[in-house]
């Protein structure tokens, strides 16, 4: 289909009828898999983004333009093997120019193409910044070499502080590892997102907003049926929300003060899907729903 009739259908119909040529920024309705049920989160709005690499679906985003960041990233887990990739930094040229190829792309070395740094965060933003490149979606819950490298695009990153992010939200993804590898038997969908502030901050002068929180939440509904007691809570879902601040309250997480520095003020909270839809549903003014039934539906 020609480029102008494409768009003349998509007046009339839908992006679908445009298949690979459009349609992978501003529809899930092409990566619904990675959503339990085919049910994205309902609370939120933003730009979905259907993730695409190397021609192939790979997870999904709902991407906040005016923050230049993800409101957050839904994949399926799968058990990783091997190392971590480097991280070769990508970015979503749908963003800029909405008929561009649905495929990420790599940053140029040369000069930045002013119509993608201004729709989207560029490795300038965080480079001189004191936040670290905190993945959504880690390469880390992949086996597949490619899926991992997919992780590795600015739309799937927030700015992070190091203290949390080398700390005890690695420590916390470490365990969601470990829980889904040795327990989960079926497909095991994950959520992650983040709280912004009351007030936004901000990156470079309103470049990228800052998040006060991480959040992440997992849908396991077929599990090992001979779980330890201590992991009897942890199924079918379990959640969590991490600091991004040691100034925040202790309100929705309590700090641990016989943590060292650099981690002392990051601490990651585990608790159940209602409590963090409760505090989602309180900070974002509006009934957040994570998963379809609150994944209760097996
Ligand atoms: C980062 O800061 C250094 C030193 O202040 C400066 O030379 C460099 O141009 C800055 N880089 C960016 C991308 O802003
Ligand atoms: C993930 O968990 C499995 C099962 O416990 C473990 O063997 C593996 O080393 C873990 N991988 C990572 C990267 O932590
Ligand atoms: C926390 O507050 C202290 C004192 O006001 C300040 O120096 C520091 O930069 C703040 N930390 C963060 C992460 O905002
Ligand atoms: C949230 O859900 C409750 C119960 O279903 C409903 O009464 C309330 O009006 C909803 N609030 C909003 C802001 O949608």
């Amino acid at each position: 289909m020609t480029y102008q009739r494409c768009i003349s259908v998509t007046l009339l119909v839908v992006g679908a009828w445009c298949g690979f040529s459009s349609g992978d920024v501003g529809d899930f309705s092409p990566c619904l898999k990675f959503f339990y049920q085919g049910w994205p989160p309902k609370g939120i709005a933003g730009t979905p983004i259907c993730q695409r690499y190397e021609n192939q679906y790979r997870f999904a985003t709902l991407y906040g333009r005016s923050r230049r960041s993800p409101w957050f990233s839904a994949y399926v887990f799968s058990r990783p093997e091997g190392k971590r990739p480097r991280g070769h930094w990508k970015y979503e040229p749908q963003l800029a120019y909405p008929t561009a190829g649905g495929n990420m792309a790599y940053f140029p070395k040369s000069k930045l193409d002013p119509n993608v740094a201004e729709s989207q965060a560029v490795p300038q933003d965080y480079s001189n910044s004191s936040y670290t490149r905190g993945h959504l979606n880690p390469s880390l819950h992949h086996q597949d070499r490619t899926d991992r490298k997919a992780t590795f695009t600015l739309t799937n990153v927030a700015p992070q502080r190091e203290g949390s992010n080398d700390g005890p939200w690695a420590t916390f993804e470490s365990q969601v590892n470990k829980t889904l590898s040795e327990y989960c038997k079926g497909v095991a969908y994950v959520v992650t997102g983040v709280i912004p502030y009351l007030k936004e901050r901000w990156i470079k002068q309103r470049r990228v907003a800052i998040p006060e929180y991480y959040w992440s939440a997992y849908c396991c509904p077929s599990y090992s049926q001979s779980l330890p007691e201590s992991l009897s809570k942890r199924f079918p879902t379990l959640a969590a929300i991490g600091r991004n601040d040691p100034n925040s309250t202790e309100e929705i997480v309590p700090v641990d003060r016989s943590k060292k520095k650099p981690f002392l003020g990051y601490d990651v909270r585990p608790m159940s899907l209602q409590t963090l839809e409760m505090y989602l549903t309180k900070r974002y003014g509006t009934n957040f729903s994570v998963f379809y039934e609150q994944c209760s539906g097996s």
